[in-house]
């Protein structure tokens, strides 16, 4: 992992809006153009219409035109590093392969880096898509 995408969802974090759950989390993508994009967690009075930092930089990637994950970094508080939630496995999934690193980092530097195939084994893809794709009208 290359310290840059770490130093970029660091700075990034600085900008999270966690007034809820005091939890700042920063993300970063590199795609395969060398660009990097970044999100930070956006929570909201209403709960479940928060955003994870993971799903801001994928929505950043997009409107740059790049759909495709090399590389991700996640920093988040406590001493333990924090892996992204099950919802942002599947939201990695689409657009980085299995054996893409997710590196994910404390505050104060510990890290652990595991593959988004063994962050969502058995990933729910297009080809279970086009498999069970039935009309139902019998
Ligand atoms: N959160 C993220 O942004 N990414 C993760 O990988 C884990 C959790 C956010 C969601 C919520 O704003 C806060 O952390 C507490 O769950």
């Amino acid at each position: 992992m290359s310290t840059d995408l770490i130093l970029a969802a660091t700075a990034v974090r600085a900008k999270a809006y966690a007034p809820y759950s005091n939890f700042h989390v920063g993300a970063a993508l590199r795609t395969p153009s060398g660009a990097i994009f970044v999100g930070c967690n956006v929570e909201n009075v209403a709960y479940p219409e928060g955003t994870c930092a993971e799903a801001g930089a994928i929505a950043a990637m997009c409107a740059a035109g790049e759909y495709t994950i090399v590389e991700v970094a996640v920093v988040a508080g406590g001493n333990r590093p924090v892996p992204p939630c099950g919802g942002c496995r599947q939201k990695l999934s689409e657009f980085a392969t299995g054996d893409i690193a997710v590196t994910m980092v404390t505050a104060d530097g510990a890290q652990e880096t595991m593959g988004v195939a063994d962050l969502l084994p058995g990933a729910f893809d297009l080809e279970h898509l086009n498999a069970g794709a039935t009309t139902l009208d019998n």
